[in-house]
Formats: structure tokens, C-alpha cells, sequence
């Protein structure tokens, strides 16, 4: 069996590693990048610190609008797969790199896999949520992180396309702690100072309302904010001319390499962010979030008493972050680590 990954944006490398991890036992399996994220901080850095090897081609496709970035992205892969041939074309997550990919390979009667099927945040003014839909309805097989997933998967007529195999975020995470040593209860750990924070969205960082709020807020808490910058924040703060000396009580630092990121946010008393991921992150390392959006497609860390969704407001930030009143974070909804090789089988057994 050939697979093909096609990956593109910082998420996705961390869902590749240990897709790769088990595929490469039972498969040849070929990495293509689409280039979308280009910078080392945002890219090698985590196919060396998550051992991926090198994809055998990276379109270099950088950045641009959304419709440039898909095209571009469509144009070159075409070429590519058509070499190529492979028996799957797998994708991960909602980023233009998934949809883009998607539709090239179903166009050239390709089978498609998507990891991290049937999330839904049902804002339609979220780019990521119309790549996550169309991927799913684009795809041959659904590979769903949860029952909610799986729940929105059937109610959209895709259930006999769709399998419950678990979060492979939680395989990576599981060995990351491991190999960190990072101790499994929060209250053998020796707390850091400061709240972690990272804001990168396009409707926290693209109005400058809106991202004067946040930052004002973050500047307001009762401890200090190590905020790892995105290109993205960093671009608008200057076109905004927020200028970063005016927040003294942020940090304002590079995103980290994967390990690094975890064992900061193992250690951090708390985090704000409006990242998918590291809201399930958070919640997995028992961690409190604030998450800065309306809705989130991680429903499960909000249930459980870890996560709240909050509009900029320090004192109800604070509030949730000092809280100590929360159940334990007995209930993995997540599944248990072995996602990755629930993935590898379900390719097998449909080839
Ligand atoms: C993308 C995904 C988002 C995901 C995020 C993770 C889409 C629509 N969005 O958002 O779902 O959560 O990745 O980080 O695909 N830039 C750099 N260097 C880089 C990459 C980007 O400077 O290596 C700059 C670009 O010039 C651009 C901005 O960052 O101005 C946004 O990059 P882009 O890839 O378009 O979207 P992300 O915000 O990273």
C-alpha cells in the first residue's frame, strides 16, 4: 500500500508524526508539504523535534489570500499525485492546505483519508470551518476524533463513510510528556509564573478593536503573560502600530518548537489562547484555558469543567485561571493514545 500525507500548517505536522510512526511499519508512506508555513520556527523545527522525515517535495507555496493560497497549492499537488498514484491521500485537520489537497486528489479519482473528521464550529465567518466541511463531504473515509465528531459526521449522511478512532493528538502528547518526565498530577509540578497565551486567529487579529482588547487584557491579568507570537499577530500589531513596549505586563516571545511548547504550557498556571489544539492540550496536561472565541470545536474540554470560552475581560480570566474548584481530569474523551494505529488499520482494511 502507498499513502500519501499531504501537510502544510504547524497543526499538521504534530497529527503527521505519529500517523508516519505507524503507517511507515505497514505502508511506503510518502510526505508532500504544501509549504503554507514556511518559517523554521513554524515548520523543520517540529519534523526534527517529532523525528518526521523530509517530504519527498515541498511546493513552496507560501503565503497569499485564501483563494491564491488553495489554487497554488491545487496547480502544483496535481503534478505530484499524478506521479505518484498513490492507493490513499491523507490530510489532517481544516487549514487551506486540507481542503486544497482534497480536491485535488478526489478530482484525479483519488481515495481520501481526512484526520480530525466531523469538528464543527458552525461560524461560518471562520475560513477553517468551510475546509473542514467541504473536506469531510470531499472525502472517502472520515477518521473522527470524538463521538461529537462522529455525531455531526452521521447527522450530515456521512456515518457509513466514518470511523470513531481517537485524537492522534493524544499519542503525540502521551510520549512527549513521557520522554519530558513531566509529572502525570499538576500538583507535583513546580509552577511557573507566568500564564502562557497565543492568539493567532484571523477574527482576534485581523480587527484592531478587537486585538487591542485582547491585548489590553492580557496586560491586565494578575500574572505575567509569556505570549509566543505568531507571524501573523506580529504583522497586524504593526500594521495596528500596537506597539509591544506599550504592554509591559506581555512577554512577547517566538512560537516554540513542539517540545518546548509542551513542557511550557505542563508548567504554566494557566493558558489563553484561541488555538484548537492547545485548548485539548491544555485539558490533556490538566491545565485551565481561557479560550478567546465564541464557540470551540473541543466542546468536550468546556463540559469537563477545563476550558471556557471568554470575550477579553481580565477579571473573568483571572477568575477562571485561579479557580481551583474543578473535577479532576479523570475522563479522556480523547481516546486512549492509540489513534495512530487505529488510523494505519482503518487505511489497511479499506484497501
Ligand atoms: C493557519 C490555518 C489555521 C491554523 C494555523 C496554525 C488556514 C486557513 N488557517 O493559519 O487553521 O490554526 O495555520 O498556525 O489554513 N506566516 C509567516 N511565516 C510562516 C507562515 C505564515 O510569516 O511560516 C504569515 C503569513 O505571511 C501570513 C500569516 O502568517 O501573513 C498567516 O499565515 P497563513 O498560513 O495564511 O494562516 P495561519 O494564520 O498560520
Amino acid at each position: 500500500m502507498q499513502v500519501a500525507s499531504i501537510v502544510g500548517a504547524r497543526p499538521q505536522f504534530v497529527k503527521l508524526a505519529p500517523v508516519h510512526a505507524e503507517l511507515s511499519k505497514m505502508a511506503t508512506h510518502l510526505i508532500i508539504h504544501t509549504g503554507q508555513h514556511y518559517d523554521s520556527v513554524m515548520s523543520a523545527d517540529f519534523f526534527q523535534d517529532l523525528n518526521i522525515p523530509s517530504p519527498i517535495v515541498n511546493l513552496g507555496v507560501g503565503s497569499g489570500s485564501h483563494a491564491e493560497q488553495t489554487g497554488r497549492i491545487m496547480e502544483r499537488l496535481e503534478p505530484e499525485l499524478l506521479k505518484m498514484r498513490p492507493d490513499w491521500v491523507v490530510v489532517y485537520g481544516d487549514t487551506n492546505s486540507t481542503i486544497a489537497a482534497a480536491l485535488t486528489a478526489v478530482k484525479l479519482d483519488l481515495r481520501v483519508a481526512h484526520v480530525e473528521a466531523g469538528l464543527r464550529s458552525r461560524n461560518r465567518r471562520m475560513p477553517e470551518e468551510h475546509n473542514r466541511v467541504l473536506t469531510d463531504h470531499a472525502s472517502d473515509l472520515c477518521l473522527a476524533p470524538t463521538s461529537n465528531a462522529m455525531e455531526n459526521l452521521r447527522s450530515e449522511g456521512l456515518g457509513s463513510q466514518s470511523r470513531l478512532v481517537g485524537d492522534v493528538m493524544v499519542d503525540v502528547l502521551r510520549q512527549t510528556a513521557s520522554k519530558l518526565q513531566i509529572p502525570q498530577d499538576y500538583a507535583d509540578r513546580k509552577i511557573s509564573a507566568s500564564y502562557l497565551a497565543t492568539i493567532h486567529r484571523q477574527e482576534n487579529t485581523d480587527n484592531r478593536d478587537r486585538l487591542s482588547a485582547i491585548l489590553t487584557a492580557l496586560n491586565s491579568l494578575d500574572k505575567k503573560v509569556n505570549l509566543l507570537a505568531h507571524p501573523r499577530l506580529w504583522a497586524r500589531m504593526g500594521d495596528f502600530s500596537l506597539l509591544a513596549e506599550r504592554f509591559k505586563n506581555i512577554a512577547f516571545t517566538k512560537p516554540l518548537p513542539y517540545l518546548n511548547l509542551i513542557e511550557s504550557l505542563a508548567f504554566a498556571p494557566g493558558l489563553v489562547t484561541d488555538s484548537g489544539g492547545l485548548q485539548k492540550e491544555a485539558f490533556l496536561l490538566g491545565v485551565p484555558c481561557v479560550t478567546l472565541r465564541t464557540e470551540t470545536e473541543w466542546i468536550e474540554t468546556v463540559n469537563l469543567g477545563w476550558n471556557t470560552l471568554a470575550e477579553p475581560e481580565p477579571a473573568i480570566i483571572t477568575a477562571f485561571l485561579s479557580s481551583r474548584d474543578r473535577p479532576p481530569p479523570v475522563e479522556s474523551p480523547y481516546g486512549v493514545g492509540d489513534s495512530a494505529r487505529q488510523i494505519a488499520h482503518a487505511l489497511l482494511d479499506h484497501s
